[in-house]
């Protein structure tokens, strides 16, 4: 496999072919993502809740987003890396979206970044576009605005929704948008999105007419103990299995029965110091 472009992206929406985006937070997250083969890398703001703790993704700090698309980076030599611009990082002006979208490509070593919104992101989109920079637009239900669209809702239920979600998608293409989440809306608004967008959309509960589909990484492995949104699909239950590990290993250490002498070293032998990814 080589590393992932635009064009490839592009050409995989007009030959039919269904792209895969997972996102990422660390060294470790990204290189399962890169064994696995996915096509994009999304080093999400989801960050600030399944990562660091937060209640949601606002108070997520340029600086954290920064620190951890470099460890993505350092991961990923194929998929192609997407930085999601934090709360505050491109709304204030097009000129400081540059500036932060910016740190982004050169210090976190991503490929494109994404923003969310409609057509009030159209002005920083186009900056962005002018200085360069591929854009993701992310349409729907934007996280970032939950509080401000009533708690985290299927969006575009009605015509008239449907209808501004749909000129929003046009207008941030037309303004540069290289790709397009569509997050939390009816499976035939996304189906009418993806045919009217030159530009491969990625649907997250958006049904299965999307050009791809994306999804949050630890909701996917089952990672996480609480319950998941209707449109996560549990692959496996990681978060059972580390939990049951680590019991035994506490019951292990604690009943003397962890380490034996196979993980012990002996003055007499050159034991090697680390066999294992540890080191
Ligand atoms: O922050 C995130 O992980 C996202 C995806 C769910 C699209 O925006």
């Amino acid at each position: 496999m080589s590393k992932i472009t635009i064009t490839q992206l592009q050409q995989m929406k007009q030959r039919g072919e269904k792209i895969t985006a997972l996102t990422a937070y660390d060294f470790v997250t990204a290189a399962l993502l890169e064994r696995a083969g996915v096509d994009i890398a999304l080093v999400g703001d989801s960050l600030g809740m399944v990562a660091l703790g937060y209640e949601s993704t606002v108070p997520v700090t340029l600086r954290e987003m920064i620190h951890h698309c470099k460890a993505v980076r350092r991961a990923t030599h194929n998929a192609f890396v997407i930085g999601d611009m934090p709360f505050l990082s491109y709304q204030v002006s097009p000129e400081e979206a540059v500036r932060n979208a910016g740190r982004f490509i050169k210090e976190g070593g991503c490929d494109a970044v994404k923003i969310e919104g409609g057509l009030e992101a159209v002005p920083a989109v186009a900056a962005l576009t002018r200085a360069g920079m591929a854009v993701m637009g992310h349409v729907g239900l934007t996280p970032q605005s939950a509080v401000r669209m009533g708690g985290y809702r299927v969006q575009g239920r009605d015509e008239d929704s449907a209808q501004r979600i749909l000129d929003a998608a046009l207008a941030l293409e037309q303004a540069g948008c290289v790709l397009m989440v569509l997050e939390a809306v009816p499976e035939d608004l996304a189906a009418r999105v993806t045919e009217a967008l030159e530009i491969p959309t990625l649907g997250i509960g958006a049904g299965v007419h999307c050009d791809g589909q994306v999804l949050v990484l630890p909701d996917l492995l089952g990672l996480g103990s609480g319950p998941v949104p209707k449109f996560v699909k549990k692959y496996a239950n990681l978060g059972d299995q580390a939990v049951d590990a680590i019991e035994r290993f506490c019951a292990e250490v604690k009943g003397g029965e962890f380490p034996t002498d196979a993980h012990s070293y002996h003055s007499t032998r050159s034991d090697r110091t680390r066999t294992s990814s540890s080191g």
